[in-house]
């Protein structure tokens, strides 16, 4: 125990420290460090512009191997960007995927770059992908998607949110320390793939080979590959997984004719719709004993957090056309998209879906269905309790068909915890930019690469997203606004400058 003196004297040193660092931190802040680097962005959108046009003009789909060309030439089109801003680049090799009909085709490379290195900077690991989902005219564009067409401040163009746009930004924000002879506040590392909308077949691999090499001095890893969920930014803090489920019933050897056979035979669909429907109720429950009382408790702080959302539910309304949501308030809409499970039916296969009214009796069909992934549920027992408890349901119908469950896909959810300092300085880099604060949001779709990361590096992961709501990723006429693709540029290299600023482990 120290005396009573020296205990007061340590404390008034302690107060007096914290002032002349608070001092410091806003004199830094309100000083010339930033502002001439969101002036040079300013003076330079034009420009930047265009280099998005350019990226977008590369049709970089990567759903099928025939376009993987394009894919390799995007990539190297980023690989030379980053090298002009003084990086380090290796490709690297994720190998080969099979093809549905057996053929093996050599993977496009991941990008892995670095630029100059000091060790008394924290290092930031930047995530992006520059392949694209596929987009033609015909679809139901505007314009045409691969040339970028700007409409009332809009930038319509495949990628132009998803995620070109944002990798961009992130670039011309390095870029613009360096135009001003600044020194970049942190160190800094890209990891670019070219296969995200199909799957990142690959990356987990390489992740995990590159752990103690690659990974091991990163201290934080940002991904940009979401959108706000109103005009107001946001950080993105968690997302949900996804279990993917076959439920499979074969009945006979082969189709059958319902005046023949109908009214003697145990239908294989008839059983299949009665194991679809003791899945979830009309309110949206999920059935399967366990799931619910697997998911998280919502605690105080989370439900005042969903209350100081902006998100407005009539506009929300008019935009998705749907006339009445399960729920009544923003908070319970919200919860339900982001932190509790979720059950949706998919399709049947082998159903007769034709047109007209064959009378048929199909043989095998093949319901699909999806479990969106909360904390703290766990896809493996996900897998468990869905197979009991359709097996159960099942048996209780008498049928002598045959059923089989399977759970190809099983993602986890990720989550972040709020308080780690890669939000501070998020929240920081916001206000900056921005002048408010910004919400704190989920995403309800699955991010599997956010898991991977946190799952393989154990590093602090933050999504900083810079999309607008309606951009539209993955739909007809995607667009990312003129504003958002600057003051974006802007927020990350004021994200920079905030990073350097949290207290360092050095
Ligand atoms: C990409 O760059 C590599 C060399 O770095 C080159 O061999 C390859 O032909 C380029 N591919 C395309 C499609 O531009
Ligand atoms: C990856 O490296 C970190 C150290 O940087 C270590 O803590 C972690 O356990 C490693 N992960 C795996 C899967 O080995
Ligand atoms: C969240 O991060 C804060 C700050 O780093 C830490 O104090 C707290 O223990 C963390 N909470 C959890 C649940 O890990
Ligand atoms: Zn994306």
């Amino acid at each position: 125990m120290q005396k009573p003196t020296r205990n007061s004297w340590s404390k008034t040193m302690a107060k007096l420290l914290i002032s002349i660092v608070v001092m410091q931190i806003s004199t830094e802040v309100s000083g010339s460090g930033l502002d001439p680097i969101f002036k040079y962005i300013d003076e330079q959108q034009n420009e930047f512009v265009q280099r998005l046009k350019e990226w977008v003009a590369i049709p970089s789909d990567s759903s099928e191997p025939q376009t993987w060309d394009e894919v390799v030439r995007m990539l190297n089109v980023t690989a030379d960007k980053i090298k002009m801003l003084g990086g380090n680049i290796e490709f690297a090799d994720v190998g080969s995927q099979k093809m549905s009909n057996g053929q093996l085709v050599h993977l496009p490379p991941v990008i892995l770059a670095e630029l100059k290195k000091d060790p008394k900077k924290p290092t930031l690991c930047i995530y992006g992908h520059v392949d694209v989902q596929s987009a033609k005219k015909e679809d139901g564009w505007t314009t045409d998607p691969y040339t970028l067409t700007e409409i009332n401040g809009n930038l319509y163009g495949r990628g132009a949110s998803d995620n070109k746009g944002p990798v961009l930004a992130w670039l011309h924000a390095v870029e613009a320390y360096q135009a001003l002879k600044q020194e970049i506040p942190v160190n800094i590392k890209f990891i670019i793939e070219g296969m995200e909308e199909a799957g990142s077949n690959g990356l987990d691999t390489l992740t995990e080979q590159r752990n103690m090499t690659f990974f091991s001095d990163v201290d934080y890893i940002v991904i940009s590959d979401n959108i706000w969920i109103s005009k107001k930014p946001a950080l993105t803090y968690a997302t949900r997984g996804n279990c993917f489920f076959f439920v499979e019933v074969e009945g006979q050897k082969q189709d059958m004719h319902s005046g023949v056979f109908g009214g003697s035979i145990h239908e294989a669909m008839t059983d299949l719709i009665a194991l679809l429907d003791s899945l979830v109720d009309s309110r949206g429950r999920i059935l399967v004993p366990g799931i619910n009382e697997a998911v998280a408790p919502l605690t105080e702080e989370e439900e005042k957090r969903y209350q100081g959302i902006e998100f407005d539910l009539e506009a929300h309304k008019k935009d998705s056309g749907v006339t009445k949501f399960l729920y009544d308030t923003k908070e319970e809409i919200l919860q339900h998209r982001w932190r509790y499970p979720s059950l949706s039916i998919h399709g049947i296969e082998g159903a007769f879906s034709a047109p007209g009214s064959k009378t048929v009796i199909p043989r095998k069909v093949i319901g699909k269905f999806s479990i969106r992934q909360v904390p703290n549920m766990d896809p493996s027992e996900v897998e468990k309790q869905v197979t009991k408890y359709l097996q159960k349901v099942f048996a209780e119908r008498n049928s002598p068909n045959q059923l089989k469950v399977t759970m190809p896909i099983g993602a986890k959810p990720w989550v972040a915890n709020v308080s780690d300092p890669q939000f501070v300085a998020g929240r920081r880099a916001v206000k900056t930019v921005f002048g408010v604060d910004p919400d704190l949001i989920c995403e309800g779709s699955t991010i599997p690469i956010a898991r991977n990361f946190q799952d393989v590096t154990g590093k602090s992961i933050i999504m900083l997203p810079i999309g607008g709501a309606d951009d539209g990723e993955h739909s007809q006429n995607e667009k990312m606004s003129r504003s958002n693709y600057i003051q974006g540029t802007k927020l990350f290299a004021a994200f920079f400058y905030e990073l350097s600023q949290l207290p360092q482990k050095y």
